[in-house]
């Protein structure tokens, strides 16, 4: 958990802390953009573990002279965790409609010694065309998209990876037991307050996301991921109401 008092101040997640007459819906825009990794590490439980299963996933799955994929990439933190643990003639490639986001991604991955093989794509990953993959992330970026387009997408991404690739999904999840729900949610608030949030801040995020980021159930995530084809899902991780799911496809490297 990160304590506020460790991070810089001109990095640091004051964007909820004054009262605002009318809160807007929340946008990845450049005040978020400044203070992204802050208000990540302070927001989701679990958000460290799964950058480091990234890691080992890229280290495991990664096949050598394949692309992997970072879908919703915003500052880069998992754009990098598959560089850094993947084959050097892996292409990494990140991807963000924010121009915001991208922005602070490229200040990065500049000098990075994996540098040369990241390339960042400011475009809608609706759009983006995926191919020659091994390994694809989709971290907490899911829950922000339609849920009618959730399907589809996940669909054409098993349909570009290669036979052995694996889909990592990260999601904030909602509870289907209404106590269950509501014991998540108090935990994920204390959490919030640990890590420094006033209840002002926490009350207008919250109203910033509301229709915004729609989360579904673990199971709805599983269940997608098999309707798709791949044939080993699992949940990877789970952190309070937040959860890492795995899809491998069937098949050898080749
Ligand atoms: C919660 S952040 C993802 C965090 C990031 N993956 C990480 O590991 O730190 C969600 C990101 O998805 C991006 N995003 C949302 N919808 C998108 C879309 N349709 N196309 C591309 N990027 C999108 C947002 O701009 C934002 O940067």
């Amino acid at each position: 958990m990160t304590n506020p008092e460790d991070t810089d101040i001109e990095d640091t997640d004051r964007i909820y802390s004054s009262p605002q007459e009318t809160v807007q819906p929340f946008e990845f825009n450049h005040s978020v953009a400044a203070v992204f990794d802050d208000m990540i590490n302070r927001s989701v439980p679990g958000y460290g573990l799964n950058i480091d299963l990234i890691s080992l996933l890229a280290s495991r799955y990664a096949q050598t002279g394949s692309h992997l994929y970072d879908l919703g990439c915003s500052s880069g933190r998992a754009t990098l965790a598959l560089a850094e643990a993947s084959p050097d003639t892996c292409r990494v490639i990140g991807v963000d409609n924010s121009v915001a986001m991208i922005d602070v991604c490229s200040t990065a991955i500049e000098a990075h010694p994996h540098e040369d093989r990241i390339e960042l794509r400011c475009e809608d990953l609706l759009e983006t065309p995926v191919h020659d993959a091994s390994m694809i992330v989709l971290n907490y970026t899911l829950q922000f998209l339609a849920l009618s387009v959730r399907g589809p997408l996940i669909q054409r991404l098993y349909s570009a990876l290669k036979p052995s690739g694996v889909l990592f999904i990260a999601e904030k999840i909602a509870d289907t037991v209404p106590h269950q729900q509501t014991a998540l949610d108090d935990l994920h608030l204390d959490f919030k307050r640990r890590t420094g949030y006033s209840e002002l801040e926490i009350a207008q995020k919250r109203a910033a996301l509301e229709r915004v980021l729609i989360p579904e159930s673990e199971s709805e995530h599983l269940d997608r991921l098999r309707d798709a084809g791949f044939e080993t899902v699992a949940t990877l991780s789970k952190a309070i109401n937040f959860c890492g799911f795995i899809g491998i496809k069937a098949g050898n490297p080749r």
